[in-house]
């Protein structure tokens, strides 16, 4: 377990993201405190993170599942200036981050990321999640809220079983215990950087495209209206999907891939 005054290490004044860090030891969600905490003075880029969350929340309404004290779960909010069309590149500008970060501690371990927005090794095995939440006011993008949970030091025999055969932790790719305080801190800078890049006009499209771990494979892709069967052709400037279905090119802005078939693309094969 971390000491909890440990966790003001990972901050830095100098940061819009990850200016301060609030830590608590049982939370209901780190998403729901880093918004609230907006409206409190100094609350714009407060870094909120947990050992534990009682209510921890995924993507479509999925549990966020994380023992106390092993992995690193923590949320930002902040009101972003960017126009309500470029919302939908926070989710890879942050992913972008968090990829950076990891594969700075285990740089063999092949870390890409699978849209939307998760981080998986080589073969695939998530190492983490994120979950963007955005504002709308008049037309305006009010505030964005980004909570991440990174598998750090979990052991695959203390998973649930359901997860275990699609999860994996950078414990577990690195052969050895990793200091959750200094990975915060990595990926609040990495985080403050490419935000600040995407308030600039800089799209991280391009840096994403070359960490994709999509393309080229047979996917099947849930939308909430339909499951849509096709090969990945890569990521729009919108930060869509390209589908290449029966029906032809599909571009899709929402929706998970719940399918994922085993031929190795051949750009990637060895
Ligand atoms: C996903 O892969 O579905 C996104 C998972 C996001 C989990 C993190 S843990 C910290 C933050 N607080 C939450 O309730 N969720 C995010």
């Amino acid at each position: 377990m971390t000491d909890p005054a440990d966790w003001s290490r990972a901050a830095d004044p100098a940061r819009r993201i990850g200016h301060a860090v609030e830590f608590h030891a049982e939370i209901l969600s780190t998403n729901d405190r880093a918004r609230d905490a907006l409206t409190e003075p100094g609350g714009e880029g407060l870094a909120v993170v947990a050992d534990l969350q009682t209510a921890g929340r995924g993507r479509r309404g999925r549990t966020w599942i994380s023992p106390a004290g092993v992995n690193l779960l923590f949320s930002v909010a902040w009101r972003p200036a960017i126009a309500p069309r470029v919302a939908g590149l926070l989710g890879g500008s942050a992913a972008l981050a968090v990829r950076d970060a990891c594969a700075a501690l285990v740089p063999d371990a092949g870390l890409a990321v699978r849209w939307p927005n998760d981080l998986v090794d080589a073969e695939g095995r998530k190492v983490a999640g994120l979950l963007v939440e955005t504002a709308l006011e008049g037309g305006e993008l009010t505030e964005a809220v980004v909570g991440i949970g990174i598998n750090v030091n979990w052991l695959p025999a203390e998973m649930p079983r359901e997860i275990g055969g699609s999860a994996t932790s950078l414990r577990v790719l690195l052969g050895s215990p990793i200091d959750r305080v200094a990975l915060l801190g990595s990926v609040l800078s990495a985080l403050d950087a490419e935000m600040g890049a995407l308030e600039r006009g800089e799209s991280p499209l391009p840096r994403v495209r070359a960490v994709s771990w999509l393309d080229g494979r047979q996917v099947e892709v849930d939308t909430g209206a339909a499951t849509i069967a096709g090969r990945v052709a890569g990521i729009a400037d919108d930060g869509s999907l390209l589908l290449d279905a029966e029906v032809g090119r599909l571009a899709l802005s929402v929706g998970e891939v719940v399918r994922v078939h085993e031929a190795v693309p051949a750009a990637v094969a060895q």
